[in-house]
This record gives structure tokens, sequence and C-alpha cells, in this order.
């Protein structure tokens, strides 16, 4: 889990440059509070394939300075990280501090409320790195604990807690995933051959990096032209993760005529009994190909506006629609159009760009087909994190006013 381990390197060392800035309060944390918060943290990680649609999360059950249990949320249904905690530590968490990535929960879902399995364990202190997002949470958890006479306090390494969570805290605040947008292109800014051909732009190591983001995503975004062009199957492979599959993101194709073929690999019987399948049109599209593509199991959403005819799938309302259905992060992987469209709209959280050492020449497609004509047009980018991947280049990027449109 290489990217699990990048993760944690990351939170470390933003950790420790967070402990170098002057502070001008005297923290109520010890440094080894910050240890075994760190440790929750890095345990939170071990659900990052997994846990979705519900948070990563982590917890330590620490008793006269040493950890007598660990726990993290596996998957949705499944025991909840404190619950986990408290059976690893046995008797011993009577009288333990629980050290936890996010507040504890306090209602009652597909499983029990973790404030209620707190207290029968006689847990005396409960330190949280963050208030839980979830309206039905959101502060109540530590405030129950509080007023059961529990020692609750919240906020330690809060920003590096939210890193892991940062889909499901945007699904929650704004009813939207978090998106990112991959694009594997040439030094000069190029995505693919004017004929179409793309395959392969970056080396192994990058297509492996591709499959991590792929096993972290909810959901896979992708527009009909890679369809017809590439016939690819965006999934995720135990071979080149690295580690077993134990979840297919979802496929989402945008495709507002329903051109997609039915001879595509992405709308094969084999690929629909591994993931949920969605394409994405308008109700202009020939009601004999939604037919056809629903009965093969595929589920077809149609887009319209008030009445109106859409020409193409609107694209906020496709996001909405992916939170609605409990998707925390999506991933876009499509061509210059519909990548541009989503950039250009505003609708985009994070670019990652695989950018290898080749030049593909002016005839080549660009990155993101965006019609700009005055510089006042073009977007800003903040690089957030660059990478050596093999012999390829990531970039990470921040699209400055990302959220213009999120709300
Ligand atoms: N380098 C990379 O990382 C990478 C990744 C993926 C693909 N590619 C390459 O990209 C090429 C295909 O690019 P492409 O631009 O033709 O395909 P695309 O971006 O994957 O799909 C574009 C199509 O999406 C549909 N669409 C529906 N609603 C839309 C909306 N609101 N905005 C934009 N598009 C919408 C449109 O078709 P309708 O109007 O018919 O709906 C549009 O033509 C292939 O050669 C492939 O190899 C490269």
């Amino acid at each position: 889990m290489n990217f699990v381990k990048r993760l944690i390197s990351y939170l470390r060392k933003a950790d420790q440059k967070k402990v170098r800035k002057p502070v001008s309060i005297k923290s109520i944390y010890s440094i080894a509070d910050s240890q075994f918060m760190a440790e929750a943290i890095q345990l939170a990680g071990r659900g990052l394939y997994t846990a979705t649609p519900n948070p990563c999360v982590g917890c330590v059950l620490v008793k006269n300075e040493k950890i007598v249990g660990r726990g993290w949320h596996v998957r949705a249904g499944d025991a909840h990280a404190e619950v986990n905690a408290i059976a690893d530590a046995g008797d011993e968490a009577k009288g333990a501090t629980a050290y936890i990535s996010l507040e504890p929960c306090s209602f009652t879902g597909k499983t029990g409320a973790c404030t209620n399995a707190l207290q029968t364990a006689g847990i005396v202190r409960v330190v949280s790195a963050m208030e839980d997002p979830n309206p039905k949470v959101s502060g109540q958890g530590n405030a129950l604990l509080r007023a059961a006479g529990l020692d609750v306090s919240n906020g330690l390494m809060a920003e590096q807690a939210a890193v892991l969570n940062r889909g499901f805290i945007k699904r929650m605040q704004k009813q939207l995933p978090f998106v990112s947008c991959k694009m594997a292109m040439s030094l000069d800014g190029r995505s693919a051959m004017a004929s179409g051909e793309s395959q392969w732009i970056t080396a192994p190591p990058a297509r492996q990096q591709v499959q991590q983001l792929r096993a972290s995503s909810c959901a896979i975004v992708t527009g009909v032209g890679t369809v017809i062009h590439d016939d690819p199957s965006l999934n995720v492979r135990e071979q080149n993760l690295g580690a077993p599959v134990e979840r297919q993101p979802a496929l989402v194709i945008v495709d507002s005529q329903l051109k997609t073929p039915l001879s595509a690999k992405v709308v094969s019987a084999e690929m629909l009994a591994t993931r949920d399948v969605y394409i994405a049109c308008v109700n202009t599209a020939p009601a004999d190909r939604v037919q056809s593509l629903e009965a093969r199991g595929v589920k077809v959403i149609t887009f319209s506006e008030d009445g109106e005819d859409l020409s193409a799938v609107n694209l906020h309302a496709l996001l909405s629609y992916l939170a609605s259905h409990e998707m925390n992060h999506v991933m876009i992987e499509a061509g210059p159009t519909l990548a541009g469209q989503f950039v250009q709209q505003h609708l985009v959280d994070e670019l990652k760009l695989f950018v290898a050492p080749k030049l593909m020449g002016g005839n080549a497609m660009p990155a993101f087909s965006m019609p700009f004509e005055n510089m006042s047009e073009v977007m800003d980018l903040t690089i957030t994190d660059t990478m050596a991947v093999g012999p390829d280049w990531l970039l990470t990027c921040h699209i400055n006013n990302s959220d213009k449109n999120s709300d």
C-alpha cells in the first residue's frame, strides 16, 4: 500500500511543520498526545480503499502511556474504529484514554453509537482530531460524552485527519463529492495523438499510481469519446494495485445520446458483474438505447432542465446525483473534451497531472480543450505537490477558485 505509506509520510511531515511553527498560546496537548493521535490517523488510512461511503477512522486506547488497543473502520456495516479498539484492548480498556481521528458517533445506524461503547468500556478521556461533519453527529458525540463526565477534547491534528476524509467532508458540507481529475500528458501538454492514440504516454509506475487513485475513489467518471477511442476497462486490477481488490469503484460514462457501443468492455456482462455502471445522458437520448442498456444492468441517468431539452449532460447536476448516492470522492479519467469542461466549470478540486518526458507535437490533442481567447480567462493553479514516478512526474494542483460553483 505505497499510497497509504506516502500519505502517512505526508501527514508526518505536515505535523513536523506544525510543531515547528511558533505558538502563542500554550497547547493543551502533550507530545505523547500528538504521537498517539498520529498513530490513530495512520490506522484510519487502512480503510482508504474500503470504508466508503463511511469516513476513514482510526482509534488507539492508551493507559499509563502505553497503547493497549488499536482499531480502524474497515467497511460500512462493520464495527467502528472505537469498538474494534475496545475489543482489542479487552479489560485494559477500563480507565484508558481514546485517541480517535474523528469525533465518536452518537447515533445508532448500521451499528450502535460509539459514545455508548466508550462509556460502557470505562474510557475516561477522549481526544478526537476533528468534529464529525455528519449533521447527525456534528459536536453531539463530544457533548454527550462530556455530559457523562468524560474528559473530552477535540482538534488535535485536525488538518492531517481531514486529508483522509476530504470526500466525506465535502459531501456532508456541500452535498457534492470531492473531485480529482487525472490526466496523463506529454511535457508539451498533449493527451493523445490526433488519431486518438494515447497508449501509453506514461510508464508503468505512473499507471500503478493511477490504480491506487482509482482504488481510493468511489467512482471513475469518463466520457463517451474515451470509451469509443480506447475501449478501456477503467477498473482496479490486483496485479497492478499490489493489494487485494475488495471494492471496485463505480463507473460513470458521460454520454448524452447513448452512443456507447454495446460491444464496449465497460458495459460487458463481466464488468457489470463486478461494479455499478452508470451512463449519464440527456432526455433526447433514443429510448431503445435506454432500454437495451438497462436490460444489461446499466443504470441510465437522464438529465433534463425544467422541461427543456439539454444538448449535453449538466455536470454539476451529475455530481449532485453522485453525492446523493453516497459517493464521497470521484475521479475524472476522460479525454480533453469532458475533462476540459469539468475544469472550465470550476467543478474540480484537484488535478493529478502525470507528465511524461515526451514531446507529442502540435498536431496532438490538448490535455484540456478549453477554447479560451484571452489571458483574462486562463485558469490559475497552485502546485501543491510534486513527485517523481519512475521516469514521469506527478503534479498535484489545486485550481484556485475551484469551489466557485460548488455551493
Ligand atoms: N491522456 C489521458 O490521460 C487520457 C485519458 C482519457 C482519454 N484520453 C484520450 O482522449 C481521447 C478522447 O477524447 P474526447 O475529448 O473525444 O473524449 P471524452 O472527453 O472522454 O468524451 C467527450 C464526450 O463526452 C460527451 N459529453 C456529454 N456531456 C458533456 C459535457 N457536459 N461536456 C463535455 N462533454 C460531454 C460528449 O459527447 P456527446 O455529445 O455525444 O455526449 C463529448 O464528445 C482519446 O483519444 C483518448 O485516448 C486521454
